[in-house]
């Protein structure tokens, strides 16, 4: 009965005011990808990534059953207070973050993404919350990276900032060169955006004919927003992801499933 309430459910349709079509990988509803797939031929693209598309190379995500936020705190772990107060503690947990990380490899959802780039260089963009650094792993190249990236430390003293790919680090917390305590050059709750990155990624979204975002619970602003300033600007708005997310109502199509098992599909 059970089985039969799940496939009812996975079949339902969204219905709201785009019309948004709701379909399942692998169960025919290939429609949709195919739909999809011809939008993405000839078009200004936007690829707007979150954890959920390196959650197939066992890098957890942040929310959900077995997220990061669950089992840690953000407050103590993620926020410039927390990190004055205890860098120690706030980089043995990055330190652990890295050690997964290193260990993980692209999955076919970030070398679906490589390839979109590849075929339409000059109208591609992809802009990620990840800081993972897997998109550039998989072959990616100018990536908008809105929240940092865990392989650069920035001095708290001096601002210099530099790449560090050692795992484990062999000091914790890592120092500069000047004496100073170096952080992960990564974007915090309560800290802005980097402006270059963040204007980038506005002009592309206002410019996008297909803006498709992946793996993202879509709860985290500014960055979610950026689906908003899409469908505003007339893109075609497609969502990649097994979950219902809040901006699924601004949707034209919602392909459920992994990324890595829907991208591949929609080359
Ligand atoms: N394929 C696609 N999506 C997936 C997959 C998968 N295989 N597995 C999980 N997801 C989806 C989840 O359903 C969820 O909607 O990925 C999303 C992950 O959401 P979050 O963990 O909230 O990640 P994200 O949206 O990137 O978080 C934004 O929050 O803590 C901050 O700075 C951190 O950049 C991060 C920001």
């Amino acid at each position: 009965m059970s089985a039969l309430i799940d496939n009812l459910l996975w079949y339902s349709i969204v219905s709201n005011f785009w019309q948004n079509c709701l379909s399942r990988i692998g169960e025919g509803v290939d429609s949709a990808i195919e739909a999809v797939r011809r939008s993405l031929r000839a078009s200004q693209l936007v690829a707007f990534t979150g954890a959920g598309i390196s959650a197939e190379s066992q890098v957890p995500t942040f929310r959900g059953a077995d997220g990061l936020w669950r089992n840690y705190s953000p407050e103590s772990l993620a926020t410039a207070e927390a990190f004055t107060s205890d860098p120690h503690l706030v980089w043995e947990w990055y330190d652990w973050l890295r050690g997964l990380i290193h260990e993980a490899q692209p999955n076919p959802g970030h070398l679906a993404l490589t390839e979109l780039q590849r075929r339409n260089p000059k109208g591609f963009t992809l802009v990620t919350q990840n800081i993972d650094g897997l998109h550039e792993r998989a072959g990616s190249h100018d990536v908008v990276k809105l929240h940092g990236d865990i392989w650069r430390l920035r001095c708290t003293a001096c601002g210099r900032e530099e790449l560090n790919e050692q795992v484990p680090m062999d000091h914790l917390p890592p120092l500069c060169r000047c004496g100073g305590i170096q952080r992960p050059a990564i974007v915090w709750f309560g800290e802005m955006l980097p402006e270059e990155e963040w204007e980038r990624a506005v002009d592309a979204a206002r410019q996008a004919n297909v803006f498709i975002a992946v793996g993202t619970s879509a709860l985290v602003y500014p960055a979610a927003g950026l689906v908003k300033v899409a469908r505003q600007s007339g893109a075609l708005v497609v969502i990649v992801n097994p979950d219902p997310t809040p901006a699924d109502d601004l949707a034209k199509w919602i392909l459920r499933g992994p990324a890595g098992e829907i991208l591949p599909r929609l080359l």
